[in-house]
């Protein structure tokens, strides 16, 4: 089946990300992506900030989960903040092993089926209203990520996974985002939206996963479902340690570029979630941003970035996506074309080219274990 009209845009064109007449070298290359990061940080996501002056790490066990529960607490000034994680390490392995370090929404209380793992009361999070949520991390959330983190499918692939929930970190409200965790701890402004402090988190647990012995610091990679697919993006666009990315339908203001005009649009999320990045371009056409969603992927070059997309998730724009990964892999020097989007969409087959790959997924916005599946097949050429 081809795609529908509507998952496809007309006269949608991306500005080349390598100035024409020049030939890539390694040197142009870290050019542009100063460039590309400056103008992302300077117009959609606003500044990341420094780490925290000091992290401690906690490992406290979790009886017959399975799993360790990590206790983080960061210092600055004279200000603490402590947060949660879970680590589940492989059995039978001896390291430094491969970590996959994620945000997910619920985190460690939603992956875990005890009750073992402590329900944060300070986190504020997106839940599903058929978990009679509000917001809260609440009881009836528990075991509620399980699918989503197939945890013995990570761990039997060779994969360490350090897990934690995004709103521990930042609270994901319009009114409260700057009230806990990040913000106050480093006294950020409104400059620091909440995507940058989210891929902050991400950079903090993997400063937290450099202390462990069993952790190989050199093949460490995040993943991300929707938001936290934007977040996790824009985490290994701005550290290098991060030797793969793995984004599930992360859409606007992800992989899924504004000037397709499929899906979210920068002016509806801006008003359904005007914390999330730097207000304004909205108002703009999309032709006029300075920036677009290919820088993003094309700053993490020659790393590794995995997507996925769902046929039914046209809010997440599963073709633009796809087109800003073909765009941006000339900045890894992919030579040979990709497949078309109509041979993407009716193949639903994983397409890689080297460091990079993509696949579309029957289905609606969530991430299954076959996404993970399909990752962690691609992952396993990719991280040594
Ligand atoms: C909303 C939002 C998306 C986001 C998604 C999610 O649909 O509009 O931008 O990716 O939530 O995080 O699940």
């Amino acid at each position: 089946m081809t795609p529908p009209a509507d998952a496809m845009a007309e006269g949608f064109a991306l500005r080349p990300l390598i100035p024409p007449g020049k030939s890539l070298t390694a040197e142009l290359r870290n050019q542009l992506q100063g460039q590309w990061r400056s103008t992302l940080a300077e117009h959609l996501y606003g500044d990341i900030p420094p780490p925290p002056q000091g992290l401690t790490v906690e490992r406290l066990p979790l009886p017959d989960s399975g799993a360790e529960h990590l206790r983080l607490t960061l210092q600055q000034d004279d200000r603490q903040f402590s947060v949660d994680a879970a680590l589940w390490l492989p059995q039978g392995l001896s390291g430094p092993l491969p970590l996959i370090c994620g945000l997910d929404f619920v985190g460690p209380a939603g992956v875990l089926l005890s009750d073992a793992f402590p329900l944060d009361p300070a986190a504020t999070i997106y839940t599903r209203p058929e978990f009679g949520a509000d917001g809260t991390m609440t009881e009836t959330l528990r075991g509620t990520s399980v699918y989503r983190w197939p945890i013995p499918l990570l761990n039997e692939a060779g994969y360490a996974v350090l897990l934690s929930s995004y709103g521990s970190w930042v609270p994901d409200s319009a009114e409260r985002w700057q009230d806990h965790g990040v913000s106050p701890l480093m006294g950020t402004n409104d400059k620091a939206r909440a995507l940058s402090l989210w891929t902050w988190a991400y950079l903090r647990l993997l400063d937290a996963a450099m202390t462990l012995p069993e952790v190989d610091g050199s093949r460490m990679a995040v993943a991300g479902h929707s938001r936290l697919g934007k977040a996790a993006l824009w985490a290994a666009a701005n550290d290098p340690r991060i030797r793969a990315v793995f984004a599930n339908q992360s859409g606007c203001g992800g992989a899924a570029p504004a000037r397709h005009r499929v899906g979210e649009t920068l002016a509806q999320m801006e008003a359904g979630y005007p914390h999330w990045t730097l207000p304004g371009n909205g108002q703009a056409a999309a032709e006029d941003l300075p920036f677009d969603q290919h820088m993003l992927l094309a700053s993490i070059a020659p790393r590794a970035v995995y997507l996925t997309c769902a046929e039914d998730d046209l809010w997440a724009d599963p073709v633009g996506s796809y087109k800003a990964l073909c765009s941006a892999s000339t900045v890894w020097g992919v030579k040979d074309s990709w497949p078309d989007a109509d041979a993407m969409w009716t193949g639903k087959r994983p397409v890689a080219k080297g460091a990079l790959g993509y696949h579309l997924r029957p289905g609606g916005h969530d991430l299954l274990p076959l996404d993970w599946r399909q990752a962690l097949a691609f992952l396993s050429g990719q991280m040594g």
